[in-house]
């Protein structure tokens, strides 16, 4: 995990990058459909997150891994 805190236009937020080496994600639309999991998640973790921030970046590649890009400015 990387973390970066931001400074724009005196805003200040912060950006998060996870990344792993895992099997990717074949369909990121199902992926990121509310409630579908191909375990025993609730199937929340990426839709949730996305809801949560306010940017998103998921960048996978089948077969090499996963990384997800978030990040949140302050009010
Ligand atoms: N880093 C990842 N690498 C590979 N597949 C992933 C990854 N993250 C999510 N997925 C796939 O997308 C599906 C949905 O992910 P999501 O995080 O929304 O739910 P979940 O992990 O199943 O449950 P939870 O709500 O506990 O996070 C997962 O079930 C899995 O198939
Ligand atoms: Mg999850």
């Amino acid at each position: 995990m990387t973390a970066l805190l931001l400074e724009e236009r005196g805003r200040r937020g912060v950006r998060l990058a996870f990344a792993d080496r895992g099997p990717g994600i074949a369909d990121v639309d199902l992926a990121l459909t509310d409630g579908w999991t191909s375990g025993t998640g609730m199937g929340l973790g990426l839709s949730g997150s996305k809801r949560l921030v306010d940017d998103f970046v998921l960048d996978t590649t089948p077969g090499a891994g996963t990384t997800v890009t978030v990040t949140k400015w302050g009010r």
